[in-house]
């Protein structure tokens, strides 16, 4: 993250001799962590939503990687530039009805326009922060959390705690064995099974679990693919 405003930082000081648009930057940067829940500033890194880097002069739902976008947007024509970008961050189901975003927009210009300020130099070609080891890592046990940043965590290297040898299911309990040769229960509606099928995801035959939620009882299990879910789960008490 600190590199990452670091680069943020640079690019402006080049581009503007004002300090006050440092500033923006900076605020926006902060704004921008609503949107990081769902968007990354890496070129193809897709979440819920889709990757905003290089987003000025793209044609709306225009990215081949995102497989998501709705028939609203892909519709609409748009191309995002200062001004389209300023109304749909107001107001994106006016401006686009039926559109999926699931976000209600911003009624403060000011605030807008550092987000705007922020994004127009963190999206440029080139701009995004590299992917550090760190990053992929994101180390720790079992409570390495899933948000950090807004961007999940890679599981192909994952450390003993967090790498999946065994599961059964017996009654309402799951119970998830560990490389580390430890062995916890779950409440059954308490662990989701997901899969990441992504260059980010675990490997195969080697299922993840990431814990979820602040008090410990609950957890992600996540496989490469779906047909590896029933493989790994034993049904026996
Ligand atoms: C809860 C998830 C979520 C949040 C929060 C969110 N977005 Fe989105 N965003 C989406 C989804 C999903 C789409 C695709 C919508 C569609 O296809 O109708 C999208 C689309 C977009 C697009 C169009 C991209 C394209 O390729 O055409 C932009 C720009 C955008 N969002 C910016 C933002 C910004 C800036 C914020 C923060 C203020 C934000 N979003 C917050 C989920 C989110």
């Amino acid at each position: 993250m600190d590199r990452f405003l670091f680069v943020a930082f640079a690019a402006v000081l080049v581009s503007s001799p004002a300090g006050a648009q440092q500033d923006s930057v900076a605020r926006g940067e902060r704004n921008f962590r609503v949107c990081a829940a769902c968007h990354s500033l890496e070129p193809d890194r897709n979440m819920t939503g889709p990757s905003l880097a290089n987003l000025w002069g793209r044609k709306a739902a225009s990215l081949p990687s995102f497989d998501r976008y709705s028939d609203a947007l892909k519709a609409s024509g748009i191309i995002w530039d200062d001004r389209s970008l300023d109304a749909w961050l107001t107001d994106p189901a006016r401006m686009v009805p039926d559109n999926e975003m699931p976000f209600e927009g911003i009624d403060d210009s000011r605030v807008r326009a550092d987000l705007l300020a922020f994004l127009k130099e963190a999206t440029k070609p080139g701009a995004a922060p590299e992917r550090t080891a760190e990053n992929r890592m994101n180390g720790g046990g079992m409570m390495g959390g899933m948000m950090s940043g807004g961007r999940a965590p890679n599981l192909k290297n994952l450390n003993p705690a967090q790498r999946v040898t065994g599961m059964t299911h017996c009654r309402d309990t799951y119970r998830v064995t560990t490389a580390d040769g430890k062995t916890r229960p779950f409440w059954e509606r308490n662990l989701r099974l997901k899969t990441d099928s992504s260059e980010d995801g675990p490997q195969s035959g080697a299922p993840a679990i990431v814990s979820a939620g602040m008090m410990g009882d609950r957890a992600d299990v996540i496989f490469a693919a779906p047909n590896e879910i029933s493989k790994t789960i034993e049904d026996h008490c």
